[in-house]
């Protein structure tokens, strides 16, 4: 079911009819999606400096069906977006805190800084731009054993583990901490296929995941790949929470859409944004935030803290 859906989602030739894809966009949306109260009392954090807008005019909803998964439709300000981008682009690929698929590749020579060859060399942009996949953050996900290790762990950046306490207490998770983080980039023939995120102690703790520039197409199953999938557009800025039981479903991106938005969700382009604006406009990234550790956990070594 899951598989045949995703084909079907990924084909070009013939292009595959969308009228199920689920836009929260879209004023007939209660069939799908259920508007979900938010608790703007419990963010305390400066939203504002995070590039977020006020929370009393944010829109939560819960995909039906999927027992939890929930969609917050962008709450970010444009400069938000920017500012997000840019910190993804220029410093969650800046070593040594983060890992990247170039690594094991020699792509980058010693000491080479990824987005400042992509900036400063047009010849290296040419080659580079396009081969960055993804980068690990706080606890790094080893793509082989699925396994995070004590061991493999870098400092996780302050301000997106403050934007992911923010959006987790508005939406209903006061003790979310943000532990590893995975920063996909997709180019507009990427896609990932179905899988469950399933490495992490914790289980309970939501999996909050963020979109920054071209639109996906994003499927949401159940516990096995025979379970019925629900597809829905994510665009710029919008949040996916996978709480409760969507927390262990399987989900996918079949694919990555361009939508002509004039001007984009990000804003207009000065100087120094042009070249993460280029970036933008044939790419997409995702921001995969997730606790690692059980509450109270300092490590996953330590024992649990006494009450
Ligand atoms: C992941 C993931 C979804 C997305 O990184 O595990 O599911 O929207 N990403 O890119
Ligand atoms: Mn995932």
């Amino acid at each position: 079911m899951f598989k045949k859906q995703f084909k079907k989602y990924k084909s070009r030739f013939p292009p595959p009819d969308l009228t199920d894809v689920v836009d929260m966009r879209r004023s007939h949306v209660g069939e799908n999606c259920k508007l979900r109260p938010l608790r703007p009392a419990d963010v305390t954090a400066d939203w504002e400096s995070l590039g977020l807008r006020p929370v009393h005019g944010w829109r939560l909803f819960e995909l039906a069906g999927t027992g939890g998964l929930l969609l917050l439709e962008d709450p970010f300000t444009s400069e938000g977006q920017r500012l997000w981008a840019q910190r993804c682009l220029r410093d969650f690929t800046r070593k040594p805190d983060c890992r990247l698929n170039l690594d094991a590749h020699g792509d980058l020579l010693d000491g080479e800084d990824w987005w400042t060859s992509c900036c400063s060399d047009p010849e290296r942009r040419r080659s580079l731009l396009k081969k960055l996949r993804w980068s690990t953050l706080g606890y790094h996900h080893n793509w082989d054993t699925k396994v995070y290790s004590d061991s493999e762990r870098d400092e996780f950046p302050e301000d997106l583990a403050s934007l992911s306490a923010v959006v987790a207490r508005a939406t209903g998770f006061p003790d979310f901490s943000a532990q590893g983080a995975i920063v996909n980039f997709y180019r507009m023939d990427s896609t990932l296929s179905g899988h469950t995120d399933h490495s992490e102690q914790d289980l309970e703790a939501p999996l909050l995941s963020f979109s920054f520039g071209q639109t996906a197409i994003f499927m949401v199953g159940g516990r096995t790949l025979e379970d019925e999938a629900t597809a829905v557009f994510l665009r710029s800025g919008d949040v996916v929470v996978m709480s409760r039981q969507s927390r262990r479903s399987y989900h996918a991106v079949p694919r990555v859409l361009r939508e002509d938005r004039d001007p984009p969700p990000w804003g207009s382009l000065d100087a120094d944004w042009k070249l993460f604006g280029d970036y933008l406009e044939d790419s997409r990234i995702n921001v995969n935030v997730r606790q690692v550790l059980r509450p109270g956990r300092r490590s996953l070594a330590s024992p649990p803290a006494r009450k």
